[in-house]
């Protein structure tokens, strides 16, 4: 998805999140004063009635199924192993009617195979489902009300609930294609699924940089489509990446799934996102000539040929897949294929007309009809990415609506089946907090809040084609997602907060506290079992109040904590060590000395850290330092993607914002009146963006020297709204006083990290004066950004 590159970084107002915090302290001093604590359910059950005492579940508890009842006893020693797992409790899984929990099976009812009731008493408890995936479910809540995990014993809470969910498609994406993922984290992420209730990964199992699904008829496309070089950056080929999922691993993934309520859907992206296929086998491409397996992410411009060869192949390959796969949905992607390699391709245009199609949006519907019509054949149906409405949409298909929700609407209320997985509400690739320590994605940033609120039924679907949303479902895409643990950090908590969009009943009206209170606990959950869950909402967040220039001569320097949600209590210390549960409570600004080290962390009602603690040093150094993440692009708003500094990075490796479209970036406070000298550190990146039709946007500035320079000037943004891009070509800044010039080194003789330091010419500029960082270097790459920059006195 390239059309949203450019999304402009969604900033969150300090004052906002001050308030916030405040806020924050005070609930938290009227919670614990409150009698009732939440019930720690998230999706929030369709009917809560709370009871009186509780059940206590201890060793040699038993979980009692129906004689024979094959299906039971899999969800009983489900959960006996996983609160084994999180408690370790010992549980016994029997037959019969009689058990510390009993499962029993109730007529189908209204509700379908996911509706179940729980009634937990003193006395015992029971999930009663007509459904197996309704007694997983009730498996799944009497799991959460065993609450945060532990040692031993515990008393569940009484209480009655009737639940059901609110849609049918509760889904996750995992992009396998970009970076190849193990087998032990998508099974890790499917057991963190199945406690919040979700039942879809859609796998997406190729694009341009790799081919993941074995195919037996046809070995080049894992042999050669699975792998890829990964783009250099200035220092020779990078490293070889890739991998491949087997049919038989696959089949123990779906069977893994299956066990836990969820089906895999996979999806073959066509006719675009296809070039590792044409680099397996080129005959299936257009124009002819062999591509490499892609590294640029983006739109690249290699097609799928629907003429008869390739048809044939696909249908080849829907026969592999739908025997691996018995999901009734099958993906065939469909998104951002550009046309270009169908306009000049004679063969293309010859099948159009013999097909009398009249436009390149025609033969894609046709493809899709056809293959639609295939999967129809053996029981299955086709669902695809938006854009497969462009040509005229066939019957049988579905949509999930990716380009904000108009396909949705579009696609419902002609009848179709439709799926929500909107950008970029739902693209979990989108950072969730714009604090520097987060790892790579997009920058138009989702906060946990963000998804909780989002509501998967657009108002324009008419109230008679409500029933065609399946349901909603959340992305990782995964071009700056390399390791498990950047996933993983992606997913959760986001996840939870889907899940309550699409299970509970939307009357119940949302209360954002009240959701983070039944959160913590299956965030503690998840990371007993494993899990990387980002603690992104609830890590503190420090602000010196005030101006830069008015803080370096002061006294006492006035420090504003946060966090990004209203859940728990921030301590600190000032002693440089973690603060505990005893620690001072924050509620006010802190007023420090300079040279005080602040590390403050947030803490739930019970004195459990919420978050890992963060530091804050108030020395003059870092009053002079401004880093990546606090810098904004020039020209404003361009900032899009924070990266990593290798495809091969590691979970705790360096990431950058950059601005692709135009490489500079800006300090807005850069402390000038006090400056004498600067530092500033630069990163040298892989340029790797198959912009296709938005290439046009990248600005290629006028460089001097053999690997261009960098260029450093106070006064830019006036400079920028004066000039418009074009004419700035020949003169980065026009009007802006240059600070300092340095040619870029050879980048095949310099590591990817240098710095670069000048004494400042004195032009008597204030305190937060605007400074650019132009990189003047050629946009065929590599390409550059600021690590940080140093204000020398
Ligand atoms: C997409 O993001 N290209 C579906």
């Amino acid at each position: 998805m390239v059309a949203r590159l450019d999304g402009k970084a969604r900033r969150h107002g300090w004052q906002r999140r001050a308030a916030v915090v405040v806020a924050a302290g005070l609930v938290a001093a009227a919670s614990s004063a409150a009698a009732a604590p939440v019930l720690p359910l998230v999706p929030w059950p369709a009917q809560v009635a709370p009871g009186k005492g509780g059940l206590l579940l201890a060793d040699g508890a038993t979980l009692a199924v129906p004689v024979g009842d094959a299906a039971a006893k899999a969800v009983a020693t489900l959960l006996a192993a996983r609160l084994a797992a999180q408690r370790g409790l010992s549980l016994r899984v029997v037959e019969g009617d009689s058990g510390t929990v009993r499962f029993a099976r109730a007529a189908a009812g209204k509700g379908g195979d996911e509706a179940y009731a729980l009634t937990v008493t003193p006395g015992g408890a029971v999930i009663t489902a007509a459904g197996d995936h309704g007694l997983l479910y009730g498996a799944m809540s009497l799991e959460q009300l065993a609450g945060a995990p532990g040692k031993g014993m515990v008393r569940v809470p009484a209480v009655t609930l009737s639940d059901a969910p609110r849609f049918a498609w509760r889904g996750l994406m995992i992009d396998t294609a970009r970076h190849f993922q193990p087998l032990d984290s998508i099974r890790a992420v499917i057991d963190g699924m199945v406690a919040v209730k979700l039942n879809v990964l859609h796998l997406h199992l190729t694009d341009d940089q790799g081919w993941r699904f074995e195919v037996k008829k046809y070995p080049r496309l894992t042999q050669v489509g699975a792998w890829r070089t990964e783009p250099e950056t200035g220092q020779g080929p990078g490293p070889r990446s890739g991998g491949f999922y087997t049919q038989d691993e696959l089949r123990a993934l779906v069977a893994y799934a299956a066990a836990r309520g969820i089906t895999i859907v996979p999806e073959i992206d066509l006719p675009g996102h296809a070039q590792a296929l044409v680099a397996a086998y080129p005959d299936l491409g257009v124009l002819g000539g062999t591509p490499p397996v892609s590294g640029d992410w983006g739109v690249n411009p290699y097609l799928f040929n629907p003429g008869p060869q390739g048809m044939a192949f696909v249908k080849d390959v829907l026969d592999e897949l739908m025997a691996v796969f018995p999901s009734t949905y099958i993906h065939l992607g469909g998104d951002e294929a550009v046309k270009d390699q169908w306009e000049r391709a004679a063969q293309v245009q010859a099948q159009m007309r013999d097909l009398g199609i009249k436009t390149e949006n025609g033969l894609q519907s046709w493809m899709i009809d056809q293959l639609g019509g295939y999967l129809a054949q053996h029981g299955r149906r086709l669902i695809g990415w938006d854009e497969i409405l462009e040509g005229g949409l066939p019957p049988s298909a579905s949509v999930m609506s990716w380009r904000g929700e108009a396909g949705a609407v579009d696609a419902a209320n002609a009848g179709h089946d439709v799926v929500l997985s909107p950008a970029p509400n739902l693209y979990l690739d989108n950072l969730q907090s714009d604090r520097g320590d987060a790892p790579p994605g997009r920058i138009a940033i989702q906060t946990l809040e963000a998804v909780y609120r989002y509501d998967p039924m657009p108002k324009g679907i008419g109230a008679d084609k409500a029933g065609h949303v399946l349901g909603a479902q959340a992305n990782a895409w995964a071009e700056y997602l390399v390791t498990p643990w950047q996933v993983q950090h992606k997913i959760f908590p986001r996840i939870g907060a889907l899940a309550e969009s699409v299970w509970s009943d939307p009357a119940r009206p949302k209360d954002y506290k009240d959701f983070l209170a039944r959160l913590d606990p299956q965030m503690r959950r998840w990371r007993a079992g494993g899990l990387e869950v980002a603690d992104s909402a609830l890590a503190v967040d420090f602000k010196i109040a005030q101006p830069r220039g008015v803080a370096l001569d002061a006294r006492r320097l006035t420090v504003v904590l946060a966090t990004q949600a209203p859940y728990g209590t921030i301590r600190y210390t000032l002693d440089g060590k973690a603060p505990t549960a005893r620690s001072r409570i924050y509620a006010t600004p802190l007023q420090v000395a300079p040279g005080t080290v602040i590390t403050a962390a947030d803490f739930a009602p019970d004195g459990v850290a919420l978050s890992t603690p963060r530091r804050f040093d108030v020395t003059r150094d870092a009053l002079l330092t401004t880093a990546n993440s606090a810098l904004s692009a020039c020209p404003r708003g361009a900032l899009g993607l924070r990266v990593p500094l290798n495809a091969d990075a590691t979970a705790n490796g360096p990431a950058y914002n950059v601005n692709i479209f135009d490489a500079c970036m800006a300090d807005d406070h850069a402390p000038l009146a006090h400056a004498k000298a600067i530092t500033v550190e630069v990163a040298r990146l892989p340029r790797n963006y198959g912009l296709a039709h938005d290439q046009h946007a990248v600005i290629q500035r006028y460089a001097t020297s053999p690997f261009g320079e960098l260029v450093v000037s106070a006064g830019c943004r006036a400079a920028e709204k004066a000039a418009d891009d074009r004419a700035k070509e020949h003169d980065p800044m026009p009007g802006a006083k240059v600070l300092a010039t340095w040619p870029l080194p050879d980048p095949a003789k310099t590591p990817q990290r240098f710095s670069f330091s000048a004494t400042l010419p004195q032009l008597g500029l204030p305190d937060e004066s605007d400074v650019c960082f132009q990189f003047t270097a050629s946009t065929a790459g590599p390409f550059y950004t600021v690590e940080q920059v140093k204000w020398g006195q």
